[in-house]
């Protein structure tokens, strides 16, 4: 009697046991592997070292390099919800892994830059492959931000290289 006690309410706790130091054990290491791979937005200015042509250009001529300006130029009697509206489009990477959060936290990704087109540049960085970036742009990725409704509000339509480089 005492026996079979023993083994039902003893071994679950056992085999519990075991599982949580198996978790404890492998978590970092899961945690740590995926935190490696992970691409994150790194801000124009991080350009700036290997592609200086490119970063000058785009920073002298390239409103998307000024567009946070607009959304605080404008933000007078809009709401906290509204505003956070605004950044979908006018800073880089917003609701995305590793993009804009806030002015505060992440103030290097404030404006419209380089990885809006070209994609999270993290990676790119550290191994300077470009195959870690999007060299292809297509008029597909525009669009993400100059919508239908825009284009016809400004009757413009973003050519391939305007605005870019
Ligand atoms: C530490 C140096 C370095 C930094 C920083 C860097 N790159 Fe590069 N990039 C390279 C090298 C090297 C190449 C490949 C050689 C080449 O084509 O000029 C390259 C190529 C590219 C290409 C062309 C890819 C292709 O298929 O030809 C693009 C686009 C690019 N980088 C964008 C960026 C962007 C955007 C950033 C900032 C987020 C950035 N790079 C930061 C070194 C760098
Ligand atoms: C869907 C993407 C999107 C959203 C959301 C958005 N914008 Fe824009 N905004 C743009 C684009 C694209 C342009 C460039 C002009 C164009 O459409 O041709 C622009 C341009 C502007 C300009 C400059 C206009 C000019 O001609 O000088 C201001 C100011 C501006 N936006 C403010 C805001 C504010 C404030 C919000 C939030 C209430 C906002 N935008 C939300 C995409 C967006
Ligand atoms: C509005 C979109 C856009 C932005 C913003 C942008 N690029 Fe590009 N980039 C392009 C396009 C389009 C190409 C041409 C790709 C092709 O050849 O098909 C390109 C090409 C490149 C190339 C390859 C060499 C060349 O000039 O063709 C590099 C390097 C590059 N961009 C770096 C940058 C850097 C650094 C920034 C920020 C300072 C930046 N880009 C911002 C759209 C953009
Ligand atoms: C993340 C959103 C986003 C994406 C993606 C994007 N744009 Fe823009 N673009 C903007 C915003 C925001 C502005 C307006 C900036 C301002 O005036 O505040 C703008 C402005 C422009 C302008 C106005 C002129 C200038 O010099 O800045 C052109 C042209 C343009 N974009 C072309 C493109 C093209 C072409 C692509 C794709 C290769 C592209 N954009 C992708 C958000 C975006």
């Amino acid at each position: 009697m005492n026996k079979k006690i023993h083994n039902i309410y003893v071994r679950p706790w056992w085999f519990a046991l075991c599982l949580c130091l198996l978790v404890f054990l492998f978590f970092p290491f899961s945690s740590f592997a995926e935190e490696k791979k992970e691409n994150r937005y790194m801000g124009s200015d991080s350009c700036k070292p290997c592609h200086e042509t490119q970063y000058i250009s785009f920073k002298s001529y390239a409103r998307k390099s000024r567009s946070f300006e607009s959304v605080r130029k404008m933000k007078k009697g809009l709401t906290e919800d509204e505003i956070k509206e605004c950044y979908a489009c006018h800073t880089m990477g917003y609701g995305k892994p590793g993009g804009f959060i806030s002015p505060e936290k992440t103030p290097e990704l404030k404006n419209a830059g380089c990885e809006v087109c070209h994609g999270p540049g993290k990676i790119h960085i550290e191994t300077e492959d470009p195959a870690y970036i999007i060299r292809n742009v297509t008029i597909n990725i525009c669009q993400g931000c100059h919508i239908e409704e825009r284009v016809q509000a400004f009757r413009y339509k973003p050519i391939i290289y305007a605005g870019s480089h």
